[in-house]
């Protein structure tokens, strides 16, 4: 029996500025596989994340959105968790860096760097902006790029010729927020000093990191350390430094504190001490992380932690980017898929599955080719693993009262060699050679569908003097896919769920493959999977490609479009009470909409409701219609509206209200309760017209 282990598992904590899409998931799914496979070896395993909430991004998009940095945070919480969710990633818990636990370690840990004379206050001139009276954030800067002259660049790096600078270093600067020319002035920084650390590092990588990440790192190490800036001017959304008011922590520092407060709030509603986890010599520290951010977890990271006294990682398991069709995902492409995207097309299991079949424990890219995704799906997971249970399932409950027996001698060597698997399938999860696991279970599958195939049971059932042979057939088939099934629940949850209710069955543990079913009855064919088409697959890149460029793409597309959406977003945040304008639509958008003229008949308040007002058009040859508009407060007489001719969206569905029904949208603009509230054509129009 292997040792009980105690284990935290962590992923990156995704940006709060954009949505989740599938390059995300390539962490995310790795991380549910292993720590799903964890909890069924029996382990005590809990895996925690978070929203990585702090920062400029959050700020400017808040500004644009005219909304608080909370308001923006807490919509990108609750859309990342119904996207994971629906992924099945089965964080144990998943949290915000915006934490009162977050800000307390925060806190606490900074003291204690502070305290071991690792801080240090360093001043250095910075752009100040006269008029807006702040520091200017990189990315509140435009100016000349410093090596290739490309105006309009951003403070941090240029989009023309890829160099990165610091933004005191631009031509000819502005504040993107008000215009005006900032000047240098000298700002106060903490800076946290990596030399220190040195020893402890060079240690530590080795034992801790692949080969080729310690060895990518050691280049780090032939001059001094650089220290490095933890601190940022207000305006700045995050947590002010004690100690040093108009000072907050940089979002890199409170985002891997993030791990420990997201485990300490799941210790508080579980009743767990958090020493127990992360202190304990005993127990096991890793992080999931994408390769972007090693520098971060491999050096800045165990350094603050050794420095503030507290257990250092025991791995960092290092992963590629996802490359859709060979290229980088690409919006024009339609391959930048959102997580929302991809669930309106394909269902989540099939990206787990493929997933699992490309994935490993190295930092290669991986690669999503939609030809293959929709091949592999369906030829493996479908074909040949699914049919044998739907086909098995169905003929024995069909025609043989879904009562199983003993399997056949041919059958049992099948199940006894499938179930002495086992053991090297689970080598296989422990190190992360996840695309090892669909192979070994195509194998079994391709034993068993032979056998399935030799033995014609859909033709033996029918001979009454075969019955008990057919069933012994059967039932070794559907021993077979059981353990199949059990190998692949850290990979389809759900999907293992309701093959367990096929036997009866539930919370399978790796155990369970050991064991075989015989004699009882099965339950009813529930759907596990079924055929993914390429169709499918285009509607999604079509609908991804048509997906106007949102936040999402801020924080992940490359460096270039990411600084474009910024700019966009700092552009519109210059005119933050005018609502911004929404992104471009092509001309078959623009048709979509069936704008029609109408006459109101009768337009009345809806008792009980503050906000609504009744209208009853005359549509014309569309009939009469019953709108309810939102608008009470700006109409005090709505019977004044009598007789107008207004416009309306004639091809909504009727939608239900908790007062009846609505069957369209008038347009109102300008200032309502005027006469310019509600859109009228210059001169009547007969009630039906299509307006141009
Ligand atoms: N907020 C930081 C992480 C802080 S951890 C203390 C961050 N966020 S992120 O949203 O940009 O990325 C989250 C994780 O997803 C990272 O590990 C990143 O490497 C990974 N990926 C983001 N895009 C990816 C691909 N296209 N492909 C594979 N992984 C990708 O970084
Ligand atoms: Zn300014």
């Amino acid at each position: 029996m292997e040792k009980k282990r105690r284990i935290v598992v962590t992923s990156a904590l995704p940006y709060a500025n954009g949505d989740i899409h599938i390059g995300h998931l390539v962490e995310y799914v790795q991380t549910d596989f292993w720590t799903r496979f964890q909890k069924m070896r029996g382990h005590d395993c809990v895996y925690v994340c978070a929203d990585d909430t702090h920062g400029t991004p959050v700020m400017i998009r808040a500004q644009k959105e005219g909304k608080t940095p909370e308001a923006v945070i807490e919509a990108a919480h609750a859309a990342h968790s119904r996207d994971f969710a629906e992924f099945e990633i089965g964080f144990d818990n998943y949290y915000t860096t915006n934490s009162p636990e977050n800000k307390a370690f925060s806190e606490a840990i900074f003291a204690a760097m502070e305290k071991s004379g690792s801080v240090t206050v360093r001043s250095a001139p910075q752009l100040y902006c006269e008029k807006c009276g702040m520091f200017l954030p990189d990315r509140y800067v435009k100016g000349a790029c410093p090596k290739c002259g490309a105006p309009g660049q951003y403070g941090d790096n240029c989009d023309k010729c890829g160099a990165t600078y610091a933004a005191e270093e631009l031509g000819d600067p502005r504040c993107t927020v008000c215009g005006s020319a900032p000047a240098l002035r000298d700002a106060e920084h903490l800076y946290f000093e990596l030399e220190p650390s040195r020893g402890l590092l060079l240690k530590w990588l080795p034992e801790h990191t692949s080969s080729g990440i310690a060895n990518k790192l050691m280049e780090w190490f032939g001059e001094p350390l650089r220290a490095w800036c933890i601190s940022r001017s207000a305006p700045y959304f995050g947590f002010e430094i004690p100690g040093h008011p108009g000072k907050f922590f940089y979002v890199w520092v409170d985002a891997p504190i993030g791990y420990l407060a997201s485990l300490k709030n799941w210790c508080g509603k579980h009743d767990e001490d958090f020493d127990a986890w992360w202190q304990n010599p005993d127990a096991e520290r890793y992080h999931f992380i994408g390769k972007d951010i090693v520098r971060f977890h491999c050096l800045l990271w165990p350094a603050m932690l050794e420095t503030a006294g507290m257990k250092l990682p025991d791995g960092v398991f290092v992963h590629g980017f996802l490359t859709v069709n060979g290229e980088k995902m690409s919006k024009t492409k339609g391959t930048f898929i959102n997580a929302r995207t991809y669930l309106d097309h394909l269902p989540a299991w099939a990206l787990r599955y493929y997933y699992a079949c490309k994935l490993g424990p190295g930092i290669e890219d991986l690669d999503l080719n939609l030809d293959d995704f929709v091949q592999r799906v369906n030829a493996d997971l479908v074909g040949k693993i699914t049919n044998l249970a739907s086909r098995g399932a169905q003929m024995l409950n069909k025609h043989l009262d879904g009562r199983l027996c003993k399997m056949d001698a041919e059958g049992a060597a099948l199940a006894a060699a499938a179930a002495a698997r086992a053991d090297a399938i689970a080598a296989v999860y422990e190190a992360r050679r996840f695309s090892q696991v669909p192979a070994e279970v195509a194998r079994i599958a391709d034993a068993a569908n032979q056998y399935f195939d030799s033995k014609e049971p859909w033709k033996t059932v029918k001979d009454p003097a075969r019955r008990e042979e057919t069933r012994a057939v059967l039932t070794s088939i559907l021993n077979v896919f059981r353990k199949i099934a059990i190998y692949l629940k850290p990979v389809l949850p759900s999907y293992a769920e309701k093959a367990a209710a096929l036997f009866g069955e539930k919370d399978w543990t790796w155990d369970d493959a050991a064991k075989t079913v015989e004699e009882g009855a099965i339950g009813k064919y529930e759907y596990l999977a079924s055929r993914i088409t390429q169709e499918q697959v285009a509607a999604m890149v079509a609908a991804a490609a048509e997906k106007p460029a949102d936040s999402g793409e801020v924080a992940h597309e490359s460096r270039a479009s990411k600084n474009k959406a910024e700019r966009r977003a700092a552009e519109n945040a210059q005119a933050a009470d005018v609502p911004p304008v929404k992104p471009e639509i092509r001309f078959v958008d623009f048709e979509k909409p069936d704008l029609r003229v109408a006459e109101v008949v009768a337009c009345e308040e809806v008792p009980k409701s503050q906000k609504l007002l009744k209208f009853t058009l005359d549509c014309g040859p569309l009939g009469t219609r019953t709108v309810f508009s939102g608008i009470r407060a700006a109409y005090p007489d709505p019977a004044a509206l009598c007789g107008k001719q207004v416009l309306f969206v004639a091809n909504l569905p009727p939608r239900k209200m908790s007062v009846g029904v609505s069957e369209g949208m008038i347009l109102f603009a300008g200032t309502p309760g005027k006469d310019g509230g509600v859109l009228s054509p210059s001169s009547p129009a007969a009630p039906g017209t299509p307006a141009l």
